[in-house]
């Protein structure tokens, strides 16, 4: 993204309700902030606050009911599916708490996909898929059927293919909750590597207390408002540089939740991997 590229992120009053009459469920409820190019934003909030939904409407899957809402200089009202697929395809990354990996696709196919969706040819998506497969050391394993990684390993896998076509936007949802600590910490530097070079803008959801060491700005969402926008004070960074300049602080690490059941979240972004 050139330097005078508009704001990521800009966001003004915005609401968002489901259902209709009788049954309609406020879920944000005007909701302003703005994100600057190459910010770590992390939101958080307890279960059901809105997180997803936000993240959602930032991915231009869903799209606001007020408010304005632009991502990457685009009013998101205003693109068509066609117009929102595109600008996913061509300047966002996505990573998932489960990967949503493709079963049956070696790891480097599975990178190539966004490539390959927007036309580049297959020799040169390959060669650009085992680079980032590299950066993310599994260039022995590239050859590998998904099915049969680690999880570690699939997220690695997950994060390259979220970083292939060098995104401007990066939108994580829960990245490290099948992680252990050591692995989701690792999943978060690797991050963080990686976009260092690029100054991508990354808005991570999480109820990970054990990576918010790498956030420049904390929001927290409670029953669909915005509390707050602090800055983490332990992090080593915060200063005149850029986030894509830093490097991460150390975390505490705990244990993952990656026995969580599958819910409903996972569905709701799936629509962002068919890419339309
Ligand atoms: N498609 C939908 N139809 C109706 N209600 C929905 C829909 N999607 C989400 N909701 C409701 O909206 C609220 C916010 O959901 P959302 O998934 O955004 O929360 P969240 O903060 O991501 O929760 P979690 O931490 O559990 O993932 C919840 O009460 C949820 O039940
Ligand atoms: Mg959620």
């Amino acid at each position: 993204m050139p330097h005078n590229a508009p704001t990521p992120i800009l966001v003004d009053a915005l609401s968002k309700a489901y259902g209709r009459g009788t049954t309609i469920t406020p879920v944000l409820r005007d909701i302003t902030f703005t994100v600057d190019r190459g910010e770590w934003v992390f939101l958080v909030g307890p279960s059901g606050s809105g997180k997803t939904t936000l993240l959602s409407i930032l991915g231009c899957v869903l799209s606001p009911d007020q408010g304005r809402v632009e991502v990457l200089g685009h009013d998101v009202r205003r693109l068509d599916p066609h117009a929102a697929s595109q600008l996913r395809l061509r300047h966002m990354g996505f990573i998932f708490q489960r990967f949503h990996l493709i079963r049956g696709l070696t790891a480097q196919e599975n990178v190539c996909v966004p490539l390959t969706l927007q036309g580049v040819p297959e020799a040169a998506a390959r060669r650009r898929a085992a680079e980032l497969l590299d950066a993310v050391a599994l260039a022995d394993h590239r050859n590998k059927n998904v099915r049969k990684l680690s999880v570690g390993q699939c997220q690695r896998v997950a994060l390259a293919r979220a970083l292939v076509t060098n995104p401007d936007l990066i939108l994580a949802d829960e990245p490290t909750a099948s992680l252990d600590g050591q692995h989701g910490h690792a999943a978060m530097q690797l991050l963080r590597d990686l976009t260092a070079r690029t100054g991508a803008t990354v808005i991570v959801v999480t109820h990970d207390p054990r990576i918010q060491s790498f956030a420049d700005r904390v929001l927290t969402l409670e029953n669909g408002c915005l509390c707050s926008g602090e800055q983490p004070a332990d992090r080593p960074d915060n200063d005149d540089s850029t986030a894509a300049d830093s490097t991460a602080a150390d975390s505490t690490l705990s244990e993952s939740n990656a026995a969580e059941p599958a819910t409903r979240r996972d569905s709701e972004l799936q629509p962002i991997l068919s890419l339309g």
